[in-house]
């Protein structure tokens, strides 16, 4: 299958290539036949347009994973909320839980996917922008847990900010869990951060340093714990570097950086 797509949904076959190489090895962070499924499906030179893969964004689905796992763990039959899904294929890898998922993705993006992962009754795909709170009617009652995996950077900060307290007025007591990027990468995307030559990533104008992003959900939300999830590289110079840096004083304020909130059970 060949396909047209450009923007900020076009980054979703750069975490797929990621992704893929990790699922691809033996020693992969993930295992996931559906997501070698999903990138063979697709006809497109991922090397090309986006060089050699990395092991970062198996990285993070390892941990999100685990997140959901550990609330789908504690509170029963919840919902799965994927803001910005584009080619995950977290769903495969969770089966064996008992949950209901939802992704939120622009349309341009879900019509690729619904090409290859077909929505059925406990798996629906909502065309819409995460930032348009409407999506949130479509919720049914019970436990919630949000992902935006590779999502907000892409937003405003201010745009950033409506969600988060949209997702606390909506979903008490629901989890939120996300990535964020530093203020260097944030401000290296603005100035047209070529990752190859014929590839110039999005905007990401959404950037914020490791030790302000706790002080910033607790004044957007009162009384939201967050919790910043800890990763590691699998192997090459990442595997001692990050934890390196990520407990270096001033350096360590400035790496890219998983977290879960969670939200007041009273709004
Ligand atoms: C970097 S990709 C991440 C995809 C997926 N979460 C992953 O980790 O592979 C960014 C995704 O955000 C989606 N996106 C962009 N703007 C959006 C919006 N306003 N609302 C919802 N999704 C959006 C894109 O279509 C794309 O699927």
């Amino acid at each position: 299958m060949g396909l047209e797509v450009s923007g900020v949904p076009e980054t979703m076959l750069w975490t797929l290539h990621n992704r893929a190489s990790e699922a691809l090895r033996d020693d992969g962070v993930i295992r996931d036949p559906e997501c070698l499924r999903v990138y063979r499906g697709i006809e497109y030179d991922y090397e090309a347009r986006f060089g050699n893969a990395s092991p970062s964004h198996g990285v993070r689905s390892r941990v999100v994973d685990a997140e959901i796992r550990r609330f789908a763990a504690t509170h029963p039959r919840p919902t799965i909320v994927n803001l910005g899904e584009g080619l995950e294929t977290q769903r495969y890898r969770l089966a064996d839980l008992e949950v209901r998922w939802m992704s939120v993705d622009v349309a341009e993006a879900l019509a690729v996917r619904e090409r290859l992962i077909p929505p059925d009754d406990t798996h629906v795909h909502l065309a819409a922008s995460a930032l348009d709170a409407a999506w949130a009617d479509a919720v049914p009652e019970g436990p919630v847990h949000v992902t935006a995996q590779g999502l907000l950077m892409y937003f405003e900060e201010q745009e950033v900010d409506g969600l988060i307290r949209m997702l606390a007025a909506r979903f008490p007591g629901a989890w939120l869990s996300f990535d964020t990027i530093p203020e260097w990468l944030s401000r290296r995307s603005m100035h047209g951060w070529k990752l190859t030559p014929s590839y110039t990533v999005p905007r990401m104008p959404f950037g914020i340093s490791r030790r302000e992003l706790p002080a910033k959900m607790a004044r957007l939300v009162p009384g939201s714990v967050t919790r910043e999830i800890p990763y590691s590289f699998p192997r090459g110079a990442g595997r001692w570097l990050a934890p390196l840096l990520s407990a270096t004083p001033v350096l360590g304020s400035h790496t890219p950086s998983i977290w879960t909130v969670e939200l007041p059970t009273r709004p």
